[in-house]
């Protein structure tokens, strides 16, 4: 147990009330209006006076203690997705087709929660906690990438964040060092051959076949040029092509994601893509464009900072409820804060059958068991104290 059990159990029904309050607000990404200013309004109400409004639709926050110390930062994403829901609660969502699908509404009562407490606390607090409420993570490309711009890591040494996650129980925690979600890429191939009737092949060049072998033949970067150790994922997940049952169509457009962990893989694999592309339809008489955009980079946990937040999480939920989380092949733009400071991302557990918190993240049914988020809390505001005493004991008088 830490010793800001009790701290988080009182405001464990204000953290369930402020979720609610949320999820039954959504806003899209880049739209957040009413929900940046709600929390501006929160964390006043706390007493924090250093509050800011950044890029837009972010929030930007600093508490700074009484003795000296590093600066941790702490983030939680604030945006919800075009989806309606399915949730008969009393709390569902009241915007139509917009829903928190994602847990985000979680993630930021779980930042309020930690500022409340952190409020409270202040006077005895070592160095500066930093807490960033983020715009737009579900969008490429991502509020994270405006907010760092506008400065919201000056002065930062490390930034924690977490993900509720229903596909995990309840009362556990998955954290790893080293890469732990991938950089999810995009890409679309159009191919053109020459339409013309079913039933009179020969005078065609049909674009459909061409696409099916390209669909087939994609998979060889896969399975047959890229190292069996390292991860890698090419899914076409849209074909559209043709208009009836006997007209062979003049194009087809392949869409899909690749998702890679190491740089040197995502950066070779669009070219031996292409040449597969390029290969079937110079074989067949087609003719083809390839757009390639490369998304979030993949999110990579620094050791020492995920070493400190694995201890945090052991004192809150015991070691043997924290897992060593295998990467997962989703993307998050939290890794834009990774390329400029160390820190960590770890999963909180939020899956529980008997509440109703059994389906996945972005579904129509999507819910997080509630009672995780003083979990949340806990590790953070644990997790801060061991980081600021090791950069206070690294740097000297800081
Ligand atoms: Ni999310």
């Amino acid at each position: 147990m830490s010793r800001y059990r009790q701290d988080v159990e009182a405001i464990r029904e204000e953290m369930i009330a402020w979720r609610r309050y949320l999820h039954q607000n959504p806003e899209l990404s880049f739209q957040e209006y009413r929900t940046s200013a709600w929390i501006m309004e929160r964390l006043r109400e706390f007493g924090i006076e250093d509050v800011r409004l950044v890029a837009g639709t972010g929030v930007v926050a600093r508490l700074i203690g009484s003795e000296p110390g590093g600066c941790v930062a702490l983030r939680a994403d604030i945006d919800a997705l075009p989806i309606q829901e399915e949730n008969d609660v009393p709390y569902r969502s009241r915007n139509p087709g917009v829903m928190h699908a994602c847990g985000h509404d979680g993630h930021t009562a779980m930042l309020l929660g930690a500022a409340k407490i952190l409020a409270a606390r202040r006077k005895p607090m070592r160095g500066e906690v930093r807490l960033i409420f983020q715009k737009a993570e579900e969008v490429f490309p991502g509020g994270a990438r405006d907010m760092i711009e506008e400065g919201v890591l000056e002065g930062v040494d490390a930034i924690i964040g977490t993900h509720l996650w229903s596909p995990m129980a309840a009362g556990t925690v998955g954290v790893a060092s080293g890469p732990v979600m991938a950089a999810p890429d995009r890409f679309r191939i159009e191919i053109t051959g020459r339409g013309g009737h079913g039933g009179a092949p020969q005078d065609t060049v049909d674009p459909i076949l061409v696409g099916s072998q390209v669909v087939g033949a994609l998979q060889s970067v896969v399975s047959r040029r890229t190292d069996p150790l390292d991860q890698l994922v090419i899914s076409v997940c849209e074909f559209h092509a043709g208009t009836a049952h006997n007209i062979i169509p003049n194009q087809a457009t392949l869409v899909g994601t690749v998702r890679t962990f190491r740089e040197d893989v995502r950066r070779r694999v669009p070219e031996q893509m292409e040449s597969i592309v390029k290969g079937i339809c110079a074989a067949f008489g087609a003719t083809y464009t390839f757009e390639y955009e490369r998304g979030y980079a993949p999110v990579v946990n620094d050791e020492r900072v995920a070493r400190l937040v694995r201890e945090a999480a052991e004192e809150v939920v015991g070691p043997k409820r924290v897992e060593t989380m295998a990467p997962v092949m989703g993307g998050e733009d939290f890794s834009a804060y990774l390329q400029v400071v160390p820190g960590c991302f770890f999963f909180t557990g939020a899956g529980n059958p008997a509440k109703g918190a059994r389906y996945p993240h972005h579904h129509p049914k999507f819910a997080i068991d509630e009672d995780v988020l003083p979990i949340g809390v806990e590790i953070f505001l644990t997790a801060l104290d061991k980081l600021s005493e090791s950069f206070h004991r690294r740097d000297g008088t800081r």
